[in-house]
């Protein structure tokens, strides 16, 4: 297993729309170890999630997995998944805004708008299919990783860019009061 380089904002691949999965590529050694280095990098970098794209690969494969993040340490836990060629779809015309930041555009946080209920289709890493719905915050965190597989970052969904900030500025001006938004959140989601 390996800790990959996450590419920065401005790389070219992160702009790519990502091809799908076979299921025979997914079935051989090479994806597989792909995918546990794809965990360990999320994990060394402390990210909520990680896709493909960001570590240069521009397959539609992505991980999450929330445990007392200290990036994000309002988001509720998440076991570790991987999602293989996903799809959402909403089911609500649910949205919240909140902040957001990316291993892929450093010390950089803003508002997006995110819908708060969502149904995800993918396959797991062995290629069996599976079905989540998921409520609040952790619908934002597949929103943004399934972005990634479509070329797409979070300051793309960011409508006022004042809001955007360094995370030095987050802590100093915004941490509080976001940090009762999202316990709001939390509460007010739930499946
Ligand atoms: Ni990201």
């Amino acid at each position: 297993m390996a800790v990959l380089p996450i590419l920065s904002i401005g790389d070219p691949v992160l702009r790519e729309v990502s091809r799908a999965v076979s299921a025979e590529e997914l079935a051989t050694p090479a994806l597989q170890a792909f995918i546990d280095d794809l965990i360990e990098t999320m994990h060394a970098a402390h990210g909520a999630g990680l896709a493909a794209p960001q570590v240069g690969r521009p397959v539609r494969i992505c991980a999450v997995h929330i445990q007392q993040n200290p990036r994000y340490p309002y988001k509720p836990d998440f076991p570790l998944t991987v999602f293989v060629n996903p799809t959402l779809t909403r089911l609500s015309g649910e949205e919240e805004s909140v902040y957001e930041g990316c291993l892929s555009v450093p010390d950089l946080r803003g508002r997006v708008q995110r819908a708060m209920h969502v149904r995800v289709d993918a396959w797991d890493r062995h290629g069996a299919p599976f079905t989540l719905e998921a409520r609040g915050l952790i619908a934002g965190t597949f929103q943004h990783e399934f972005d990634h597989l479509d070329g797409l970052l979070f300051v793309d969904r960011v409508t006022d860019p004042r809001t955007l900030c360094t995370w030095a500025a987050f802590d100093r001006f915004y941490r509080e009061a976001f940090v009762a938004e999202a316990m709001d959140i939390n509460r007010k989601y739930v499946i």
